[in-house]
């Protein structure tokens, strides 16, 4: 009986972003609907959805959180912006005390990084490792791979200094991301698998 009251309150824009909030019930959805239909026609995601990282919210069958299932304002039936999509549920992914932050996440560019679906890379990751840089900065790649003395962490990889989204670390330098915080460290040490099983 509560989405009688709930509906009227939030009218047509509750339903137009799909809320989180609300059980697929309240929609008198079939089975399904939310997430199984979807593959019965975008057959290609059948098979994304065997990739070893699956995103936890696509992994659940809930596309409807991140598309519109009728019409949308912005591209691909997103929900909302591509830009902010992503902040609905990871809000805290710059954290306020962050003194510095990694212009592509500035700029809201999540998914150059991360593919929002399945990936066969850790974190949902578009690249691995330091190919992931390199495909924005093309010119570190060419000096690193193209120089006599690597720097054994470069090797290692670009993470082992830098913070993939902002650092909370004291600014030495303008340069973001430099260094990692305490809490990036502490971070990578959590298994990152979280989502392979
Ligand atoms: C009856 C078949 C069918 C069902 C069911 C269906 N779709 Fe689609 N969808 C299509 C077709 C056809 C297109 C347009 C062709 C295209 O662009 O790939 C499309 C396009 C899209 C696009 C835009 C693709 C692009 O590249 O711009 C998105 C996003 C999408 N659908 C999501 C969904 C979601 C989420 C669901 C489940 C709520 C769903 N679809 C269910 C047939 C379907
Ligand atoms: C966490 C948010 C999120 C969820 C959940 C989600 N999508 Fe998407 N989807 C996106 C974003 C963001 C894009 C645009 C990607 C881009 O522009 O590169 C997208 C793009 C698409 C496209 C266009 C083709 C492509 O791959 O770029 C289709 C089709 C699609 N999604 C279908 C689905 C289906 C079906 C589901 C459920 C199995 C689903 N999505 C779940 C965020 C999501
Ligand atoms: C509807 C809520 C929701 C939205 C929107 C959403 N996520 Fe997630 N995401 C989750 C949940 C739940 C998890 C798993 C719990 C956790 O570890 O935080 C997760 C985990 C992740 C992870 C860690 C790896 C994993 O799959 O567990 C990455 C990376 C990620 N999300 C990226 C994105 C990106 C990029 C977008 C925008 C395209 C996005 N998320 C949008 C709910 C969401
Ligand atoms: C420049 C590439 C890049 C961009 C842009 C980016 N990420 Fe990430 N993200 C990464 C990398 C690399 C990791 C793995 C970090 C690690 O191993 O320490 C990661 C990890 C994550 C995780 C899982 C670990 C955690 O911190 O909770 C989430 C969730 C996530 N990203 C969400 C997002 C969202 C949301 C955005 C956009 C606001 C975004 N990312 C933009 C590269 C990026
Ligand atoms: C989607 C493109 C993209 C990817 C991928 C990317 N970056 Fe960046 N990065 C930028 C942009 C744009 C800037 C802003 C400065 C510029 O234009 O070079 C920047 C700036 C930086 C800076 C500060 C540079 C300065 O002069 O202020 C660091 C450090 C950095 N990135 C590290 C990384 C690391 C580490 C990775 C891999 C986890 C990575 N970036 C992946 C686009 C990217
Ligand atoms: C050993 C630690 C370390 C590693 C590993 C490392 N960096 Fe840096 N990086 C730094 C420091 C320190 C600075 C700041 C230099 C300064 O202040 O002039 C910096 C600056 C940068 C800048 C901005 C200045 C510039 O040269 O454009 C970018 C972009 C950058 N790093 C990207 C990367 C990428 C991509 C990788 C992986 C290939 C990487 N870094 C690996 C320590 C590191």
């Amino acid at each position: 009986m509560r989405h009688k009251i709930v509906l009227p309150l939030f009218g047509l824009a509750a339903l137009s972003v799909a809320s989180l909030a609300l059980s697929q019930d309240q929609f008198r959805l079939k089975p399904g609907a939310k997430g199984k239909v979807c593959l019965s026609c975008h057959t290609e995601f059948q098979e994304k959805m065997k990739l070893p990282f699956v995103h936890t919210p696509v992994k659940a069958g809930n596309c409807a959180d991140c598309h519109n299932p009728h019409t949308s304002d912005h591209e691909k039936f997103l929900a909302e912006d591509a830009g902010k999509i992503c902040l609905k549920c990871h809000g805290g992914i710059v954290p306020g005390k962050a003194k510095s932050v990694h212009k592509s996440v500035v700029e809201g560019n999540c998914v150059k990084c991360h593919d929002p679906h399945a990936s066969k890379y850790r974190n949902n990751l578009a690249l691995d490792g330091n190919a992931l840089c390199f495909s924005c900065h093309k010119g570190i790649a060419e000096s690193v791979k193209g120089s006599k003395f690597g720097h054994k962490p470069v090797e290692k990889g670009c993470l082992t200094c830098h913070a993939a989204h902002a650092s909370a670390g004291p600014r030495t330098s303008s340069r973001p991301g430099f260094p990692p915080s305490a809490s990036d460290v502490t971070r990578r040490a959590v298994p990152p698998s979280r989502n392979s099983t």
